[in-house]
């Protein structure tokens, strides 16, 4: 099902995705991280300054504090009766211009 190799550094599987990156979607560098968390952490380092403001519909927790961490304030922006759970909307993470307005 899957062809890989466990070497920790030069390992034939990281020239692979980079290739298969590169064609999918064009970007000549990709940093592969072992967890969505480390990518997260990375995302908040590198781009989320003291201020910033961060919309979002609605946070996953460890994104929310990887923001929270980097000085940025993250506004949930979910639609009216999303975070309610007996309401029974299709999509509740969906964005709403009125919920940023609020803010
Ligand atoms: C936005 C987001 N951050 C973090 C995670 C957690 O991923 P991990 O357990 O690989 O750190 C998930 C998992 O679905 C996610 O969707």
């Amino acid at each position: 099902m899957m062809q890989s190799d466990d070497a920790y550094a030069g390992g034939e599987s990281f020239y692979k995705l980079a290739d298969a990156v590169q064609e999918i979607f064009g970007y000549k560098y990709l940093l592969p991280v072992h967890q969505g968390r480390a990518a997260e952490h990375l995302l908040a380092k590198t781009f989320v300054k003291p201020g910033h403001i961060v919309p979002m519909n609605y946070h996953f927790t460890t994104t929310k504090a990887h923001f929270d961490l980097a000085g940025g304030k993250v506004l949930e922006l979910y639609t009216p009766g999303g975070a309610e759970g007996h309401e029974h909307f299709p999509f509740k993470g969906t964005w709403t211009w009125d919920a940023c307005r609020r803010h």
